[in-house]
């Protein structure tokens, strides 16, 4: 069943600036500084859904930019800010990051406009999990994301006859015949997130999601340190042959392009990377296929960009509360991942205005969360905390830059693990 949204949140503009009058309002409460790492195409477009939805609203919006995907960097600038007494109204975070910064007692409080309006009954529990700490609402989720994906070109594919391949062989069967015919096969970007981005989808392909799980969610040392996990890093040593010379450094966006502008066959990467194909005015199945990493139909790992609310003065309250309610409205949960490429925090969106992939998005998402197949990203903090998440990115990309091979990278993962926690 369809469900139409509801209401417009921008629909009627509020002035919330009034000066001269007794209990008037400053312009400092009708804005909200937000810090975040939305700098590519796709991303910034999406993010201006948000943006003007709240000045339509009469909320002003400081953009505090800090580029670099999966976050790392922003995560750093905001340590600094906090750290010199001047955090943003909110700040788009990941997973663990958000319970790390509640427990330090830096969040706000968001239980009364959660209550108004129902948060609990619409937003999923494996995304509470991260909203709440103690049974406060600390943060506003923006979306789901997954990780497990291919992104392909649809002209390479048609030209060399591939069909969408389904398991590890088919891949590499693909892979060379891609490379074959002189295309670069894995458009890849050698940075420790992106390299981590792809071993959540090779993890899961060979053990499936209970080994995912007893892996990076239980840390367990003996899933840590298996033949399978030595398979995994086989797997990469694989994928690893399929990059062009210049994958070191590059920007996950840049990596898209290329498939994009059909110089490579595929991209393994989050839903994001989507928002960069329609930004280029590319449609899905017409131009880029979109399909679930080989050996992992069935199962979704995640992440959700939240936007975590932090500790402001009473001045500061009003306009962060709207913020909060805007990015839950419905309606801009719609329109805002119709455009970012991964689908809504609320169960009770219709996929009509998505395309084709949000709409597989959409079902296999709820289809994994009802058959126990939903599980946290690793590389995007959703699975193992920040000291444990960074531990593991070293060990995959030195193994992935040949530093060591897979017997050592199996030794090295597990004793990072250890060390991490
Ligand atoms: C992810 C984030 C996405 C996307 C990506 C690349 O961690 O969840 O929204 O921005 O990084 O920047």
């Amino acid at each position: 069943m369809k469900r139409y949204l509801s209401k417009l949140a921008g629909g009627v503009a509020v002035c919330a600036i009034m000066t001269g009058a007794a209990g008037a309002v400053s312009a400092a409460d009708s804005s909200v500084e937000v810090l975040h790492w939305w700098t590519s195409g796709g991303e910034a477009s999406a993010l201006n859904v948000l943006k003007e939805d709240l000045e339509s609203n009469g909320v002003a919006w400081k953009d505090m930019p800090v580029a670099g995907g999966g976050g790392e960097q922003a995560m750093t600038v905001l340590r600094a800010r906090v750290t010199a007494g001047n955090a943003p109204t909110a700040v788009q975070m990941l997973g663990f990051d958000i319970q790390d910064w509640a427990a330090e007692g830096a969040l706000a409080d968001l239980n009364r406009v959660a209550a108004k309006e129902g948060w609990d009954e619409v937003v999923p529990a494996a995304l509470q999990r991260f909203a709440k700490h103690d049974g406060k609402w600390i943060s506003a989720p923006v979306n789901v994301h997954s990780t497990n994906w291919v992104w392909a070109n649809k002209k390479i594919f048609d030209e060399l006859g591939i069909a969408q391949p389904a398991s590890w062989d088919e891949l590499v069967a693909a892979l060379d015949k891609i490379k074959g015919a002189g295309y670069t096969a894995v458009a890849h970007g050698g940075q420790p997130w992106q390299d981590a981005t792809i071993f959540d989808a090779v993890v899961m392909s060979v053990g499936g999601p209970e080994f995912y799980k007893k892996a990076f969610v239980d840390l367990d040392p003996d899933a840590l340190g298996s033949d399978q996990m030595k398979e995994a890093f086989d797997r990469m040593a694989t994928l690893r042959s399929y990059v062009d010379d210049n994958f070191s450094g590059r920007d996950w966006n840049l990596a898209s392009a290329m498939v994009i502008e059909g110089k490579a066959g595929v991209q393994f990467m989050g839903d994001w990377a989507k928002g960069e194909f329609l930004k280029a005015g590319q449609k899905p199945e017409e131009d880029f296929l979109c399909f679930r990493f080989p050996g992992t139909q069935g199962t979704v790992t995640f992440n959700s960009d939240q936007f975590a609310m932090f500790s402001v003065g009473e001045e500061g309250q009003a306009a962060q509360v709207k913020l909060a309610s805007s990015i839950m409205a419905p309606s801009f949960q719609s329109a805002f991942n119709v455009v970012k490429g991964s689908v809504p925090a609320r169960t009770d969106i219709s996929d009509e205005a998505f395309d084709a992939c949000g709409k597989k998005g959409m079902k296999e998402l709820s289809e994994a969360n009802a058959s126990g197949k939903l599980y946290g990203s690793m590389a995007h903090g959703h699975a193992a905390p920040a000291a444990v998440k960074n531990g593991i990115y070293d060990v995959v990309t030195a193994h992935f830059n040949g530093e060591f091979d897979s017997e050592t990278a199996v030794e090295e993962l597990v004793s990072a693990v250890e060390v991490a926690q």
